[in-house]
Formats: C-alpha cells, sequence, structure tokens
C-alpha cells in the first residue's frame, strides 16, 4: 500500500514537482503498475483495481490544485462591477476670456486686420518713452506699473501696462500700410477687487495709411459694435487724453442689461466704458521711423474682461484669473 503525499499544493511549483513524482510515465504510480506482474494471479484484480484508484486520486489532486490556484488569481485581480454607470470624463473648456476675445478677433480680421503680438515682459521705453509719455510725467503714475528692473534708464523693464507698446514694435518692424490687432495680457499694480484684478486683457487696435482720418476709426468702432454687442446698441464717444494720440477719445456703449435706462452695473449711468482710442501722434509714427507728413492712423485699446464679466454675467472678475475648476466647468459647449 502506498500513500500519496498530503501535503498542501500551493503553486505551480509544488504542482510539478508531485507530478513529476507520481503521475509521471517514470513515477512511483508507474512504477507500482509495473509490479503488477509479480502480484499473486488471485490478487491482481483488486491490486490493479487499487493501483488505477490511486492513479486517479492523484490525478484529480493535481486537477483540484491548479484549478484553486488559477481562481486564485483571478480574484486578486480588481473586481469589474459591470453593472456600475460609466466614468463621465471631462473634456476641458475654453476660457470665457479666450471664448470673447475670439469673438473680437473674429470680427476685426473679417475686416482686414491682422495678428500681431508683443512679450508681458516690456522694455519701458516701448511702454512708455516711443509712445510719446515725457519723461516723469504723471501720466506714468497713471498707470500703476510692476517694474521689474529700475534704472532710470533705457533698458529699465517692467510688465506691460498696456497692449500699446506692440503698436511700436510693429510700426519699427513693418513699413506702412499697417492694420493689425494686438490681443494680450496686462499688469497694473491696482487695488484688487470685484471689479479690478493685477492682470486683464486688452485688445489693441493699429491702423496706419495714407489719408486716415478720425471718420475711419469711428466707422470701425461702430461696425465692430454691433456685431459684438448687438445692432440696437447706441456709442458715444467722450473727449478724452492719452500722450500716444491726438486728438483721444473714450468710447462707451448702451448697457447690456438695461439698454441705457440706468442700472447697477452701469451705476445708474445707462452707459459703459469699453475702449480708449485716438489719431495716432505723429511723435509717435515718428519715433517709429515713419513719416508722419506722408502716413497718418488711427489706434484703440480695449478692455476685455469686462465685456466677459457683462456678457456671461459673472460678478468677480478674480473668478477668470483664479483657474477654479468649478467655475471653468460651466463653459463647455
Ligand atoms: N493704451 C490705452 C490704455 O491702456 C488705451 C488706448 C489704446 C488709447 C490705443 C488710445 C489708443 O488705457
Amino acid at each position: 500500500q502506498q500513500q500519496i503525499n498530503a501535503a498542501p499544493l500551493n503553486s505551480e511549483a509544488d504542482i510539478e514537482s508531485f507530478r513529476l513524482l507520481y503521475t509521471v510515465r517514470k513515477g512511483l504510480i508507474a512504477a507500482l503498475f509495473s509490479q503488477l506482474k509479480s502480484v499473486d494471479p488471485t490478487d491482481r484484480p483488486r491490486i490493479g483495481n487499487l493501483l488505477n484508484q490511486l492513479k486517479e486520486s492523484a490525478e484529480a489532486r493535481i486537477a483540484e490544485a491548479a484549478e484553486s490556484i488559477s481562481h486564485h488569481e483571478e480574484s486578486s485581480q480588481p473586481v469589474i462591477d459591470l453593472t456600475l454607470p460609466g466614468r463621465v470624463s471631462f473634456t476641458g473648456s475654453e476660457h470665457p476670456v479666450q471664448k470673447v476675445l475670439g469673438e473680437m478677433k473674429r470680427i476685426f480680421s473679417a475686416m482686414g486686420f491682422a495678428m500681431a503680438t508683443g512679450p508681458e515682459l516690456e522694455l519701458d521705453s516701448y511702454n512708455f518713452d516711443m509712445l510719446n509719455f515725457p519723461p516723469d510725467h504723471p501720466a506714468r503714475d497713471m498707470q500703476d506699473t510692476f517694474f521689474i528692473k529700475r534704472n532710470g534708464n533705457e533698458d529699465d523693464v517692467l510688465l506691460r501696462t498696456h497692449t500699446s507698446p506692440v503698436q511700436v514694435r510693429v510700426m519699427l518692424e513693418e513699413p506702412p500700410p499697417i492694420r493689425v490687432i494686438c490681443p494680450g495680457k496686462v499688469y497694473r499694480n491696482e487695488a484688487i477687487s470685484s471689479r479690478s484684478y493685477c492682470v486683464f486683457h486688452q485688445l489693441e487696435g493699429l491702423y496706419i495709411d495714407k489719408g486716415v482720418t478720425f471718420a475711419d476709426l469711428k466707422a470701425t468702432i461702430y461696425s465692430f459694435a454691433h456685431q459684438m454687442f448687438g445692432s440696437d446698441v447706441k456709442l458715444r464717444f467722450r473727449p478724452s487724453f492719452f500722450p500716444f494720440t491726438e486728438p483721444s477719445a473714450e468710447v462707451d456703449v448702451t448697457c447690456y442689461l438695461c439698454g441705457g435706462k440706468g442700472c447697477k452695473v452701469c451705476k445708474k449711468s445707462g452707459w459703459l466704458e469699453i475702449m480708449g482710442c485716438g489719431m495716432v501722434h505723429p511723435n509717435v509714427i515718428q519715433n517709429c521711423g515713419i513719416d508722419p507728413e506722408v502716413w497718418s492712423g488711427y489706434a484703440f485699446g480695449m478692455g476685455v474682461d469686462r465685456t466677459v464679466l457683462l456678457h456671461y454675467k459673472i460678478n468677480d472678475i478674480r473668478l477668470l484669473f483664479e483657474n477654479d475648476i468649478r467655475m471653468l466647468r460651466q463653459f463647455t459647449a
């Protein structure tokens, strides 16, 4: 009588050594079968029967052990519950500022304006001097500037306070006629509130050609405003001052919310200021190496963020810059 080793078979290796010991052709069970000839013929059927049972039980143990190992492997995989609802994946969306900027760019490019860009880290001379700001002029203080490097000379570096230095860069590089828009971020060291932030967006426009007049500027702004804000919007040009334009104006549109009747958004005035503009000062044209006797033009610079707030009924400008996913998510589609 042979006893089969009862030690548990917990791995592929256990099973393999069990198999090599007992059930292969030269294993112990086969050896027992070969001794069957020497058994008394009357006992042979009974012994043969026992050997067959032994062989079957050994094979059954192998099968059982293999089964339980493969089961074990399966259950160590994460359980997949097919009845759970699928996970909804969130696709990124265009920022509301970019949506509005995109619409502005579309309108101006249909009018023949090309795109230009400039650096946010700008030379003091492009941000101020070349734009006809006299040294120590109070207008420099009007734009609360973040200085990066300030020695009081030509290579002072700052965060641009408006997109107007891109006008200078374009005029220095391209011969007229010039017709460009320059969208981008600008920086001012102002008190932060729901209405003003230390960074915001402007879209600059510049048109330089022969015989350009203020009437061309007005027509362009009217056309833009009607496409951007609707054909029933009214415009108001108020005289203003900028060192780099003469004459200068600020443009108001009738309030989005009340249509001019007066409400909280427009502080009861019925009007919202959207941009500064004017005829490019001859000094600026001259500074950029273009002859102001031959060429003239207009420029405008509009605030983008205010329009975004009104358009999407957002009540705090800071929301545009905090990248809070709960806010950004609302602009998918
Ligand atoms: N750069 C001016 C500002 O930031 C706006 C402006 C641009 C005015 C172009 C006139 C012409 O306030």
